[in-house]
């Protein structure tokens, strides 16, 4: 191989590699706005569509968050009525989880849990509290009582 491409390869390899775990744990965030009565949250299943160079996609996580609650909830989208609600707040010591890729990360000590809310790895020994959800054809309901 020549100098000159070694050097272009080398340096291609250098500056695309500390992007590679950044977009492994990126993951975009989007915050829906809920609707709430008789401890039930309100949201729309449309929510989890986006349009994105003309093409329709969906997400596979929602958050949402009451206006008197420190931590929000992540909805995960496992299948087009089934969705597990998660509270983001780790139970080993309160910090907010983040989602990074498919999981909760403590930033806190490190605990991790699963898009489930299972804990994964210490020093959490507790999974994230989930709420019951529930489906029609427009909307998703997590009751939180
Ligand atoms: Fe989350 Fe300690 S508070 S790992």
């Amino acid at each position: 191989m020549e100098r000159r491409n070694f050097i272009k390869n080398c340096c291609g390899i250098a500056l695309a590699a500390p992007f590679v775990g950044l977009l492994d744990s990126c993951t975009s965030i989007y915050y829906a706005s809920a609707t709430g009565s008789g401890g039930k949250l309100t949201i729309k299943k449309s929510d989890f569509i986006y349009i994105k160079k003309d093409k329709t996609k969906t997400r596979d996580y929602v958050f949402v968050k009451e206006d008197d609650k420190n931590f929000p909830i992540c909805l995960y989208k496992q299948s087009c009525n089934n969705y597990i609600a998660s509270l983001m707040f780790c139970t080993h010591q309160g910090c907010e989880t983040a989602l990074q890729g498919d999981r909760f990360v403590c930033p806190c000590h490190g605990a991790e849990f699963s898009n489930t809310g299972k804990v994964l790895q210490g020093p959490a020994d507790k999974d994230l509290k989930t709420f019951k959800t529930t489906t029609d054809n427009e909307y998703i309901y997590i009751h939180l009582v």
